[in-house]
């Protein structure tokens, strides 16, 4: 189920909470920045494709927006791209080298004049906003790229900073306690990132700090309830723990026959 919040005067949040089984939910959410050059982060998945898109034309019209910024080419961003990019010819989709390459390989490739390649470090001005080009300090795929927008002081982290959650998911991050956000963001850091037990822990405190000194006012995560700047502190401790914390395993087969069984029984 796709809903919707605003997170700020110009930024809205298209959003739906994921079930992983047996462990969680997770936010799944794409942001509409609104402005002279409307820009949606992120599509949706490609499972929930058809509510993503009822719901994004609640939020905006799609015939207006100039550009998708494609944080990265999982399944959980991508799933409304191409309808978005037949619907409307004069979107332009911001992403990588790598991330061009990585679609050539699907159903739907990114069509060479349909895309605008940043790197990280390298600043965009779309529709009078200047964009920098981030690499988070944690993430699950090599085209990840997410951005710190000057106007609204807000770092588009993609999947860094996201959590598990066993409540339901709030609007802000605020509302979750202190032990649901840091277990949440743990365990969401080493199922996603699991390459972050092997990183050297001065290296990774320096990109905590290149973070930090960013001091967005707000972390919008594509994995987190929208996240107000004065949290920053705490979800970059969360993630400091990550390395040391339990690698995640999923279920073998024994616990896969488990929770089979469990769910025949409650059926
Ligand atoms: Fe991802
Ligand atoms: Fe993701």
């Amino acid at each position: 189920m796709v809903s919707s919040y605003r997170a700020a005067s110009d930024i809205d949040v298209v959003t739906s909470a994921f079930p992983i089984p047996g462990f969680g939910k997770v936010p799944v959410n794409a942001f509409v920045i609104k402005g002279p050059e409307p820009i949606l982060v992120d599509t949706g998945t490609v499972v929930e494709s058809a509510d993503f898109m009822r719901e994004l034309r609640s939020v905006i019209d799609p015939a207006e927006l100039k550009w998708i910024w494609l944080t990265h080419t999982d399944f959980d961003h991508t799933g409304s791209l191409n309808k978005l990019l037949a619907e409307n010819p004069q979107i332009r989709v911001v992403t990588t080298f790598l991330g061009v390459g990585i679609m050539s390989l699907t159903t739907m490739p990114l069509p060479m004049d349909r895309v605008y390649l940043v790197n990280p470090g390298q600043k965009v001005t779309l529709g009078g906003r200047t964009l920098t080009a981030v690499k988070p300090p944690a993430y699950d795929n090599p085209s990840t790229t997410g951005f710190y927008d000057e106007k609204s002081g807000t770092l588009f982290s993609s999947d860094c900073f996201g959590a598990l959650l066993s409540t339901d998911v709030p609007q802000s991050a605020a509302d979750l306690s202190d032990k649901d956000l840091r277990e949440g963001q743990v365990f969401w850091a080493t199922l996603d990132a699991p390459w972050l037990h092997k990183v050297d822990q001065g290296t990774f405190a320096r990109e905590l700090d290149s973070i930090r000194a960013m001091a967005p006012k707000m972390v919008l995560s594509s994995h987190l309830p929208a996240a107000p700047g004065r949290m920053l502190d705490r979800l970059l401790a969360s993630l400091a723990a990550a390395p040391d914390a339990r690698p995640f395993t999923g279920p073998d087969q024994a616990g896969l026959e488990q929770m089979l069984k469990q769910m025949t029984a409650v059926a």
